[in-house]
C-alpha cells in the first residue's frame, strides 16, 4: 500500500505515454477531431477531443479506502421522456473501477454465477487471447493496487497479488488458460465488461465477462459486431454508427462513461436467461407484480482502450435498488415519470422491451402512492 500513496500519483508508463504522444498531435487535427466528436455525440457540454493533463489521466491512490464504509454511488440516469442517445460523460482513468460496501457480497455471487452458468457468463474468441492478457495485467498490476492500494497490494516481487477483503491471491500475468484469467478478473472486480477489436465491418466482441447479465444471453454476444449485438434494442439504427465512429476515435487515457435503468420484478442479478419481451409478449401485459420483489436496475458504463492491443474495454458496474428504497429516496415520481416517457421520446419501442407494458401501471402507482 504505501509504494502508491508515498509517490502521491503512481502512472503506469503506458498512460505517461499516452500524454507525451498526446502533446504531438497537431493542432489542425484535435481542431477536426472537436467538431466531429461534437457532433456524433448530439450534445455539446463534453469535449473528449480535448488533451487531459498529465494529473487527469494518473491514477490517484485512496489511500485510506475503507471499502466496507463505502456507499455505493446511486445513478439515476432516467428522464421524463427516453431518448437513445450515447449520452457520455468524460471521466478520469482514476474511476474506472469503482468499489463499494457491496464488493465482497457482489464477489461472492459471481463466483456463484460462473459455478452455475460456466461459459454463459464469459468467454472468447482466439483474436481475443492478447486483449485478455493485456486486460488483466493492467488491472492486477497498474490499477488495483494502486488506486486501492489497501485493498489489493502486490507481493515483493511483483509476481502476486493479494486481495484483502477475499483472502484470495492471484499471479500478476494472466494465466495460459484465458477462460481462467477471465474467472479471476471476474471474481476480482465486479464490474463486467466485452472487449472489442475494429474490423473492416465496425468493432467486434473478442472477450467477455458477463455474471450479472438481464435479459440477454452474453455468449450469444461473443464474436458479433456491435450493430448485431444490438439486433434487439430498438432504434438502435439511431446511434450505431456515431458509436462505432466514437470507438474508433477513443483514445488511450480517456475514460468516458454513460448510465443505463430497467426496471425488473425478481432479486437477481444474473437474469441472462429471460429474453426482452417483444411486441407478440402481449399476453403478458400487466402483470401482477409484488413490489416488495420489485428493482430499479442501473448500469454504470465506462469505455476506454487498452493500450497495446488498442482493444475497446466497454465496463459496467450493475446496481440493483429495492423499489421501497427509491420511492423511501424520493425519487418516486421521477422514475414514474420517465417509465410512461419511454413510450414518448425517438425510442418507442423501448417501452415493451424494457417490459413497460409487464408492470408500468403497477409500479407507476406504487410509487405515485
Ligand atoms: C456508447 C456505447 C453504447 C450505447 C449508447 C449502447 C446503448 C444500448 C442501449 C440503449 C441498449 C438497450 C438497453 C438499455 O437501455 O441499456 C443496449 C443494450 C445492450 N448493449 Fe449497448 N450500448 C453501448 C455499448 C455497448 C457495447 C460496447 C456493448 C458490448 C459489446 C453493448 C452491449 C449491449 C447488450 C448485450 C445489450 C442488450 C441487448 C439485448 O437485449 O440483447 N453495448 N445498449
Amino acid at each position: 500500500m504505501d509504494q502508491s500513496c508515498q509517490t502521491i500519483k503512481a502512472v503506469p508508463s503506458w498512460l505517461w505515454l499516452a500524454g507525451v504522444a498526446g502533446i504531438s498531435i497537431p493542432f489542425l487535427w484535435t481542431e477536426f477531431r472537436k467538431r466531429q466528436a461534437t457532433r456524433s455525440l448530439g450534445h455539446k457540454q463534453h469535449d473528449f477531443t480535448k488533451k487531459p493533463q498529465q494529473q487527469t489521466v494518473a491514477i490517484e491512490p485512496l489511500c485510506s479506502f475503507d471499502w466496507t464504509k463505502q456507499d455505493p454511488l446511486r445513478p439515476r440516469p432516467f428522464k421524463p421522456t427516453y431518448n437513445i442517445t450515447m449520452g457520455l460523460q468524460a471521466d478520469t482513468i482514476s474511476n474506472l473501477i469503482v468499489i463499494d460496501k457491496t464488493y465482497r457480497q457482489n464477489i461472492e455471487l459471481r463466483r456463484e454465477i460462473i459455478a452455475t452458468h460456466g461459459k454463459t457468463v464469459h468467454g472468447l474468441v482466439p483474436e481475443g487471447a492478447d486483449s485478455i492478457r493485456e486486460l488483466y495485467e493492467f488491472l492486477m498490476v497498474d490499477y488495483l493496487p494502486v488506486r486501492y492500494p489497501t485493498l489489493f497490494q502486490l507481493s515483493p516481487d511483483k509476481m502476486v497479488m493479494h486481495n484483502l477483503a477475499t483472502g484470495k491471491s492471484f499471479p500478476t500475468r494472466a494465466v495460459e488458460d484465458l477462460d481462467q484469467s477471465l474467472r479471476i478478473i471476474a471474481e476480482t472486480v465486479e464490474d463486467d465488461f466485452f472487449l472489442l477489436h475494429e474490423t473492416p465491418e465496425g468493432h467486434r466482441s473478442v472477450a467477455f465477462v458477463v455474471c450479472f447479465a438481464s435479459g440477454f444471453d452474453p455468449s450469444e454476444k461473443l464474436g458479433q459486431g456491435l450493430k448485431d449485438i444490438h439486433g434487439p434494442v430498438p432504434s438502435y439504427d439511431k446511434i450505431g454508427p456515431s458509436m462505432e465512429r466514437f470507438f474508433s476515435r477513443l483514445e488511450v487515457g480517456r475514460v468516458v462513461k454513460r448510465g443505463n435503468w430497467a426496471i425488473q420484478t425478481h432479486p437477481n442479478m444474473f437474469a441472462g436467461e429471460g429474453k426482452h419481451p417483444t411486441e407478440s409478449d402481449a399476453k403478458y401485459d400487466d402483470m401482477a407484480i409484488d413490489i416488495e420483489q420489485t428493482y430499479y436496475r442501473t448500469e454504470l458504463q465506462a469505455l476506454s482502450r487498452l493500450p497495446k492491443t488498442r482493444a475497446i474495454l466497454f465496463s459496467f458496474k450493475t446496481y440493483l435498488t429495492p423499489m421501497t428504497d427509491i420511492k423511501a429516496e424520493g425519487s418516486g415520481e421521477q422514475l414514474a415519470d420517465a417509465i410512461e416517457g419511454l413510450k414518448n421520446g425517438n425510442a418507442p419501442g423501448m417501452w415493451v422491451y424494457k417490459g413497460g407494458s409487464r408492470w408500468a401501471r403497477k409500479v407507476c402507482d406504487y410509487l405515485r402512492s
